[in-house]
């Protein structure tokens, strides 16, 4: 059988992908496991998606993995991720530099224990010399947070008179995000069959298209990573204009 890889048009990929890596619980649920069940299936597809990624020549992946509003968990819960986030950070830094993938993280980190906080800029720091792909960990990430916190930032400039507000438009309030130097996400992959956004890069998305779909993370593969790149293909983004402009 033909690999569906051959079907996807390599001149026409999305530089960005974001996905909402969601349904690890209710998999697990399912199957009459732990919830934490869920989240460790959930690691190795993280892995599968990443290297699905980077072999097809998507630039830039981002994976919501925690949310600020995450910490609302139970604190089992809430614990036994960040010992998954830092067993990916660990085991996963010489693979990463192996295909030159540079970790890069997005969120209010200052959140994040201190052990795990430490790993995570230890593994950027590691991987920065990666040119092929950025992938991006949205941890204790909310979206309206990271706009306060821009805000402020924006705020702080003006009050130095770095900036005035004649200046301010939408290119430079990007600069003060998370995801200054990364693009707008192309499309935003939402699985588990949940159709919102949960607080994910609201900004950033204000064009992307979305792709919701039914199988949980823990069920999430490469082939419904490329088949999603296909979907993604066959749709039209007109960005406020009419098709025949586009033509
Ligand atoms: C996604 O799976 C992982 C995180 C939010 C950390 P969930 O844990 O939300 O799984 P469901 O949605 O309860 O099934
Ligand atoms: C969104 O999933 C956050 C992540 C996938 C990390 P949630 O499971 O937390 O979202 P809600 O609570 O169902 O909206
Ligand atoms: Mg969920």
């Amino acid at each position: 059988m033909q690999d569906i890889i051959n079907q996807i048009d390599k001149t026409a990929l999305p530089k960005h992908i974001a996905i909402i890596m969601d349904g690890n619980g209710r998999w697990a649920k399912n199957k009459g496991l732990p919830r934490i069940e869920g989240h460790q299936k959930g690691a190795d597809v993280v892995e599968e998606i990443t290297e699905a990624a980077r072999e097809t020549g998507i630039k830039y992946l981002t994976l919501y993995a925690f949310s600020k509003e995450n910490w609302n968990r139970p604190t089992d819960e809430t614990k036994a991720l960040m010992f998954l986030l830092f067993d990916f950070l660990q085991n996963k830094k010489i693979k990463m530099l192996k295909n030159g993938i540079r970790l890069n993280a997005i969120g209010d980190l200052g959140q994040l224990p201190e052990e795990v906080l430490a790993c995570l800029n230890h593994t950027i720091k590691e991987t920065s010399v990666g040119k092929e792909m950025v992938l991006t960990l949205a941890l204790s990430y909310g979206a309206r947070d990271e706009i306060i916190r821009a805000i402020k930032s924006v705020a702080d400039e003006l009050a130095l008179k770095k900036i005035s507000s004649d200046h301010l438009d939408e290119t430079l309030f990007s600069q003060h995000l998370d995801t200054h130097d990364m693009p707008d996400p192309d499309l935003i992959i939402r699985t588990s069959g949940e159709m919102r956004i949960s607080n994910f890069l609201l900004w950033q998305g204000a064009y992307s298209e979305f792709i919701f779909m039914k199988p949980c993370w823990p069920e999430f593969s490469r082939e419904l990573f490329l088949q999603c790149l296909i979907d993604y293909q066959a749709r039209e983004r007109r960005f406020g204009m009419t098709s025949e402009q586009l033509d």
